[in-house]
């Protein structure tokens, strides 16, 4: 029986550390999310990953009561909505955020994107609002998603701050591998979106071979694959057997040679399934 002391963390530059495996709840309607995260943390998940757009803050907090757990017994990650980029905007958003969570702080806090054709690019005055959460440690770490290397360039050049995250879309089919790179080379952790690429890559022929070969689903492959390149994945489902298929990756390894015939899968930018964060204007 896997347990949850077997999820590895992964420290952050700024002295905290997060669970490599969480669980995602984009798409999960306000409704059904207590069920989800309740269901998530039973089997032994601790670290959800939300965000204002989703909605569903609040049935993140509702799960955890409902699984008996203390605020303090999970990581909670949520990210600025992209219509609150302007300074006060966002300070209102951020504190709607804790309401919603009925908590005093979140774990970490990320800008949800760089929306450079909005806000007169001016993603830096928001990164400084973001630094003030985490001076009042209402935020105990703060990163950035689905930022481009030159966006990060950009703050590394005029702010004091590196962010401790970068969450990217990153899969077998879209490995992101320069965003990647430069989080590396400076510190920043890479956080894997969408890492089964919303299950389409599921049906691999080579991620099925593989699978096959050790015994366990393409589903789980794909996620030892992340976790054994460093990645922090947080895959997201309402079904409660792939809620625990997901988890059950830490009792296997995968041989060099099966995450090299992974890493040849890469597409590059054919291979992204998201927007483009040069382009996506969407602040709703
Ligand atoms: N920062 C961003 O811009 C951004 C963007 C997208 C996502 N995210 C975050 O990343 C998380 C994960 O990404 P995602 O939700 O887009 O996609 P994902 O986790 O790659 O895939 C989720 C989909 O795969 C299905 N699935 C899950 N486990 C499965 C399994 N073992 N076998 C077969 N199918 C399975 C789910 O179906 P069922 O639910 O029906 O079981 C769902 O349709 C999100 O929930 C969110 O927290 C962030």
């Amino acid at each position: 029986m896997t347990t949850v002391t077997e999820v590895p963390f992964v420290d952050l530059h700024d002295g905290n550390r997060i669970p490599q495996l969480g669980f995602g709840v984009f798409q999960i309607d306000e409704s059904e999310t207590p069920d989800a995260v309740r269901c998530a943390l039973e089997v032994g998940y601790r670290h959800i990953d939300t965000a204002e757009m989703y909605g569903n803050e609040g049935g993140v907090a509702e799960g955890i009561r409902a699984a008996g757990l203390d605020r303090g017994d999970v990581f909670i990650t949520s990210k600025l909505n992209n219509g609150a980029h302007e300074p006060d905007d966002a300070r209102r958003a951020f504190d709607g955020t804790l309401e919603a969570l009925g908590s005093d702080h979140v774990d970490l806090f990320l800008v949800h994107w760089p929306l450079p054709t909005l806000y007169d690019s001016d993603f830096v005055s928001t990164w400084k609002v973001m630094e003030e959460f985490k001076g009042d440690g209402r935020a105990r770490s703060i990163g950035v998603s689905n930022f481009q290397v030159e966006h990060l360039e950009r703050l590394a050049a005029e702010t004091d701050t590196v962010p401790a995250v970068n969450q990217i879309e990153l899969h077998p089919s879209f490995q992101n591998g320069e965003v990647r790179a430069y989080g590396e080379e400076h510190g920043i952790a890479t956080e894997a979106w969408a890492p089964i690429a919303q299950g389409e890559v599921l049906g691999d022929d080579t991620i099925g071979e593989i699978a096959e070969k050790a015994g366990r689903t393409p589903a789980q492959v794909v996620l030892r694959w992340h976790i054994q390149r460093g990645n922090i994945v947080f895959p997201k489902s309402v079904t409660p057997e792939r809620i625990r298929e997901n988890f059950e990756i830490f009792d296997f390894e995968l041989e060099d040679s099966d995450l090299e015939r992974i890493d040849e899968l890469d597409r590059g930018e054919a291979g992204r399934t998201g927007p483009h964060p040069d382009k996506f204007d969407y602040a709703g």
